[in-house]
C-alpha cells in the first residue's frame, strides 16, 4: 500500500515509501531501527512474531515501511486470544531518524488500524513513555485517548535509566 495514497486525503505528501507486510527476511533490518532508539529485541521472538502473523492473519501485523529498498520504519500489533484479549491487540512502532516527520509513523498506525477492524480487534492499546512527546501526539492524530496517565509500570532502558510508561487506547467502530 502506498504511503502517498494514504496520506492523501490529509493533505501530506510523502513520496517514495512503501508501507506493507513484514517479512522473516527482513528481522535484521527491523532490528536495526529498534536499536537505532535504544531498544534491543530479541530477534528470536521477533523471527517468530513474523512468522506466526504470516501464518494466521488474526494473531497479529507486524509491517514495515520501504524506501529505496531499505527498512525505515517497523510496527506490530499483537492480540493475545491464550490469555482472553482476543478483542484487544497491542501496538508498538519505531521509524528511523532520518525518516521521521514525515508522516511514515502514521501510516504505519494507520494501517494497523486497518488490519485491527479487518479481523475483529476492536481495542488498540499502546504503552509509551510519558515523555515520548512524538508519540504522544501520533497517537492523539490516530485517535487514541489516555487510559492510564502513569502506569505502575516502569520501564528500565539500557543505560539503567526508568522511564515511567502511559498507557492509549482507540476503540475500533
Ligand atoms: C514516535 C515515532 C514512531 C513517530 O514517527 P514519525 O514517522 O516521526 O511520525 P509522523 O511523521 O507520522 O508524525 C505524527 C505526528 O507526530 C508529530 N511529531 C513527530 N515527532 C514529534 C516530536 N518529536 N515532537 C512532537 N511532535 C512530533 C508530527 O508532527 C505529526 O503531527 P501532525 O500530524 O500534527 O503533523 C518516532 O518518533 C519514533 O520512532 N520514535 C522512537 C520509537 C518510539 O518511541 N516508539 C514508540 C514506542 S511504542
Amino acid at each position: 500500500m502506498s504511503v502517498t495514497g494514504m496520506l492523501a486525503a490529509s493533505g501530506v505528501v510523502l513520496s517514495g515509501v512503501e508501507v506493507r507486510r513484514a517479512r522473516v527476511g527482513e528481522v535484521a533490518a527491523i532490528s536495526a531501527v529498534a536499536l537505532s532508539h535504544g531498544i534491543a529485541l530479541d530477534r528470536d521472538d521477533l523471527r517468530s512474531g513474523v512468522a506466526a502473523c504470516a501464518a494466521d492473519d488474526r494473531i497479529g501485523r507486524h509491517l514495515v515501511a520501504m524506501a529505496h529498498g531499505s527498512v525505515v520504519g517497523h510496527a506490530m500489533a499483537v492480540r493475545n486470544a491464550a490469555t482472553g484479549f482476543e478483542h484487544t491487540a497491542q501496538l508498538a512502532v519505531s521509524v528511523a531518524p532520518d525518516h521521521q516527520r514525515m508522516g511514515v509513523g502514521s501510516a504505519l498506525v494507520g494501517t494497523l488500524k486497518a488490519w485491527a477492524g479487518g479481523v475483529g480487534v476492536r481495542r488498540l492499546v499502546a504503552i509509551c513513555d510519558v515523555e515520548n512527546a512524538a508519540m504522544r501526539h501520533l497517537l492523539a492524530r490516530q485517535g487514541f485517548v489516555c487510559e492510564a496517565p502513569v502506569m505502575l509500570a516502569y520501564r528500565q532502558d539500557g543505560e539503567g535509566v526508568v522511564h515511567a510508561c502511559a498507557q492509549f487506547a482507540c476503540i475500533l467502530g
